[in-house]
């Protein structure tokens, strides 16, 4: 893996590959960091440069400076890119890395080519998970970061990895481990208020691959599929066995999905 470098702005980033190719940006979920792609970067690095950012306070990125919103991370993806001299890019999230993807739709257009959105969803939180976010806050401002792996594991990852693949639990773990609480408490926030993006979906003007797993429980198959029924000319791969660390859990048929999308690009 590439070193980590700092952007002179609130993210540190890794950086790989090299190619003719509009380069790949992959933003991260939620409470990890860039390390998660290391599968894709690993395998799509060969042909193309891909960037992975860490969000303030995640990974190796300093902690953001107050209550930020999706916006604000889109601004660091958008500085960043500027700062690497990347015209175009190729962008793809998973789960709150498809909520920055689309703040990045909003904000720069123009800069995007390809959209990758694996687990993710484009509707607002409900009442119910808006309140679990204030607790999740919280207990993780009271009682440090380490209460999410409790929390968190049964969400990302499918009960088979968990029973299954100790190496994935653990990776995942450590990342978790890493973030800082106000890191955390600063995207949860963000994440609660983020804006309604499903009006969004019939103007994505670019080439869009929605990719998920098949025992994904935050954005589950069907909430996937409706969204790619929504964005003109959309492909949706369901990776079977999978969950929501759909990347993770089947890097290979994740990479196939990937470089197909990639082949047009
Ligand atoms: C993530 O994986 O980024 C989170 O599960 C997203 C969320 O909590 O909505």
């Amino acid at each position: 893996m590439a070193e980590h470098r700092t952007s002179k702005g609130p993210m540190a980033y890794r950086d790989r590959g090299e190619g003719a190719k509009d380069p790949i940006v992959l933003l991260h979920a939620f409470p990890l960091n860039s390390r998660m792609w290391e599968p894709q970067v690993e395998a799509l690095s060969e042909e193309r440069r891909i960037v992975t950012p860490d969000y303030p306070g995640f990974g190796r990125s300093p902690r953001t400076p107050a209550q930020p919103d999706v916006r604000y991370y889109a601004e660091g993806v958008r500085a960043l890119i500027d700062r690497l001299g990347l015209e175009r890019v190729v962008l793809g999230g998973l789960s709150m890395g498809g909520y920055l993807a689309f703040a990045c739709l909003r904000l720069f257009p123009e800069r995007i080519s390809g959209l990758v959105l694996a687990n993710t969803r484009p509707d607002v939180d409900s009442e119910e998970m808006r309140e679990g976010r204030k607790e999740m806050a919280h207990r993780v401002s009271r009682e440090g970061v380490a209460i999410l792996t409790e929390m968190m594991m049964p969400r990302l990852l499918a009960e088979q990895t968990l029973r299954n693949e100790p190496e994935i639990v653990e990776s995942v773990k450590g990342m978790i481990l890493e973030c800082s609480p106000d890191g955390v408490v600063a995207a949860l926030g963000a994440m609660r208020d983020r804006p309604d993006s499903i009006p969004l979906l019939k103007e994505i003007p670019v080439p869009t691959l929605v990719i998920g797993g098949e025992d994904d429980a935050v954005s589950t198959p069907e909430v996937m599929g409706e969204m790619a029924d929504e964005i003109p000319g959309a492909s949706h791969v369901t990776l079977a066995g999978a969950g929501h660390l759909s990347n993770l859990e089947d890097p290979q048929r994740f990479n196939e999905a990937m470089e197909d999308f990639l082949a047009d690009l």
